[in-house]
């Protein structure tokens, strides 16, 4: 794993677009695999930006996300899918037909989640965006669950629905299931780049760089993976002994 500690989320955002960036350009079909949350906001900006500007074009792009709530349709303001048309897709050249995401509102969840990891099998990643939750896990996979998992659909922790009530109007209103890539989908990237910024990271940037993995801290799995970069901010590694890394 490379560390590329930085001094600010926008220089974390900067970074790891110009990564991003040299993987997309270098393939003629790059399959980009992306994530939701806070963290990405200023990566898909960056995005957004340089397409404008004629620096990129995501024509040729397919896209895999990670996670999606379960029951929330693709036009619900807190659905990933309406996350990601709004913050990205619509603001690129990207074909929709392109761009895949769970479906929250499938009948049989169970033949849902087959389909996604079947997708993720024929459409293994060039490189997967992650971020990480205060809890340590990544997409929606959650403390406990095993390395071998596949997609599946998650019973979110007490502490993911209390983080992620912040993006609803009561914590009330926060799905309590979703539906998410399991930790082998993810690690069939070819590379993965992870983001981590501000303090409610520091806890969980440390367990994953510094235990032994362990379902305890998801995240940890990410050590098995042979080409893993993350950009992280001061605050999100105030907590990690440099040295040690
Ligand atoms: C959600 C997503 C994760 C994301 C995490 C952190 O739980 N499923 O993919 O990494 O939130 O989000 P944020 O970047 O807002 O802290």
């Amino acid at each position: 794993m490379r560390l590329y500690l930085l001094k600010s989320p926008k220089r974390v955002a900067a970074a790891a677009y110009a990564h991003i960036k040299e993987i997309l350009t270098s393939v003629s079909h790059p399959i980009l695999g992306l994530a939701t949350g806070s963290t990405p906001l200023r990566l898909y900006k960056n995005m957004v930006d340089d397409y404008l500007a004629g620096g990129i074009s995501f024509r040729d792009t397919t896209t895999i996300n990670l996670d999606e709530y379960v029951g929330l349709s693709g036009t619900d303001v807190q659905s990933y899918r309406y996350f990601m048309n709004k913050n990205l897709f619509m603001h690129i050249d990207i074909d929709i037909k392109n761009t895949h995401i769970p479906n929250g509102l499938a009948r049989d969840l169970a033949k849902e989640c087959l389909r996604y990891t079947e997708l993720v099998d024929k459409n293994r990643p060039d490189v997967q965006i992650l971020g990480i939750g205060s809890n340590g896990h990544i997409a929606f996979n959650e403390p406990g669950t095993p390395i071998e998992s596949t997609t599946h659909v998650v019973n979110l922790d007490q502490s993911t629905i209390d983080d992620n009530s912040r993006f609803f109007d009561t914590i009330d209103l926060v799905p309590r299931q979703a539906i998410t890539m399991g930790i082998s989908d993810i690690l069939k990237a070819k590379q993965i780049i992870l983001l981590a910024t501000g303090t409610s990271k520091a806890m969980a940037l440390t367990r994953m760089l510094t235990k032994h993995f362990s379902a305890d801290c998801p995240a940890s799995f990410l050590q098995k993976h042979p080409h893993v970069t993350i950009y992280a901010d001061e605050s999100a590694t105030h907590l990690l002994d440099k040295s040690g890394v």
